[in-house]
């Protein structure tokens, strides 16, 4: 049996730049290799978004869209709705048993994100809680690896414990995860912001237009202490070069650029004509196809509830043997 593959997306928009390099691509490359389960994850999405739920339903179908356009699969890769896997919700309150508050409250990234989204009522239980209710959604596919982007590993350490702290209690059920990272571990934003951040409105989306992507590249922070073209500028921690980097195939010219601007001899408007360019020829054929499925919403539909059913039955067959090792298989008969 193939090794199996569980990651996912909260659908709170269309996914952008960063969620390719971070998973994406390595869902892509992996799909032949692993049974693959993406969670769309519509009740992670609430815990933040709760006054806003009817948002939720466009927001699944836009995330299959852009899960389509980068090229999964569907005969491979099931595509799965969290909130129609009620088993998630169950093995999430038997794990809450196996995590301590100050464990919880220890997650930075689960911190970072508090601060972010500075909750005027103070931080819902769900939001805070949400790593129990993760690591339910990668043990209960037994996923063996986590493709995620760096801010995710906490998540997976969560997981891992999980899993041991269960296997040995009750009996040894669940499959302690991997994670795996991106080639690039984290992709700034194009304010030069540590990530993208659909908050922070510092992303390049996977459908976005050619005018849109070159106006946020036109836009982008480059060096900060360069003034004139004719200054010496600084390439490293210069988010243009790291889009260039990562996404533009002609390295020749990438380290031509490079030497240029290290000497004064480049402005950044060129630098940055060609990483639109790049970026558009990336974006291009991705764009394509997700219009083409747009036009298809039935099909889309059928996929998800396709993915859905293959993934709940996953899920209900793992439930049972969960159910076995903690003894609550009651037959009152
Ligand atoms: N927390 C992830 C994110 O914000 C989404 C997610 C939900 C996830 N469940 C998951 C990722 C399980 C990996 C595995 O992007």
């Amino acid at each position: 049996m193939n090794k199996r593959i569980l990651t996912g997306d909260r659908p709170t928009g269309p996914l952008h730049l960063g969620h390719y390099v971070g998973s994406l691509q390595n869902r892509v490359k992996l799909q032949h290799e692993y049974d693959t389960y993406v969670l769309i994850a519509d009740v992670q999405a609430l815990t933040d978004n709760f006054e806003h739920p009817e948002k939720l339903g466009d927001n699944i179908f836009q995330v299959a869209l852009d899960y389509l356009a980068v090229g999964l699969d569907p005969e491979k890769v099931k595509f799965v709705v969290q909130s129609m896997v009620p088993e998630l919700t169950e093995l999430t309150i038997y794990f809450m048993n196996l995590v301590t508050v100050a464990t919880l409250e220890r997650n930075p990234t689960v911190k970072e994100e508090i601060k972010q989204r500075n909750f005027v009522k103070g931080v819902p239980v769900g939001f805070w809680s949400y790593p129990i209710s993760q690591a339910a959604d990668i043990t209960i596919f037994k996923a063996d690896l986590v493709p995620v982007g760096e801010d995710q590993l906490p998540m997976i350490e969560q997981a891992r414990e999980i899993v041991r702290r269960f296997n040995r209690l009750y009996a040894k059920v669940l499959v302690e995860p991997r994670a795996m990272l991106g080639a690039v571990a984290r992709l700034p934003g194009t304010d030069g912001g540590a990530k993208m951040s659909k908050s922070l409105g510092n992303c390049i989306y996977l459908g976005d237009s050619s005018e849109q992507v070159r106006k946020r590249v036109m836009s982008m922070f480059t060096d900060p202490t360069r003034i004139h073209p004719t200054d010496p500028g600084h390439v490293e921690g210069n988010p243009v070069f790291t889009y260039h980097d990562v996404f533009n195939p002609d390295k020749a010219e990438v380290e031509a650029l490079k030497e240029r601007y290290r000497k004064g001899t480049v402005g950044d408007v060129e630098v940055k004509q060609k990483l639109f360019a790049a970026l558009d020829s990336f974006l291009a054929p991705i764009r394509e196809r997700r219009a083409e499925f747009a036009a298809q919403p039935k099909r889309v539909h059928e996929i998800i509830i396709e993915g859905t059913r293959k993934g709940r039955a996953v899920a209900q067959s793992t439930m049972n043997e969960v159910r076995t090792a903690m003894k609550i298989t009651y037959k009152f008969e």
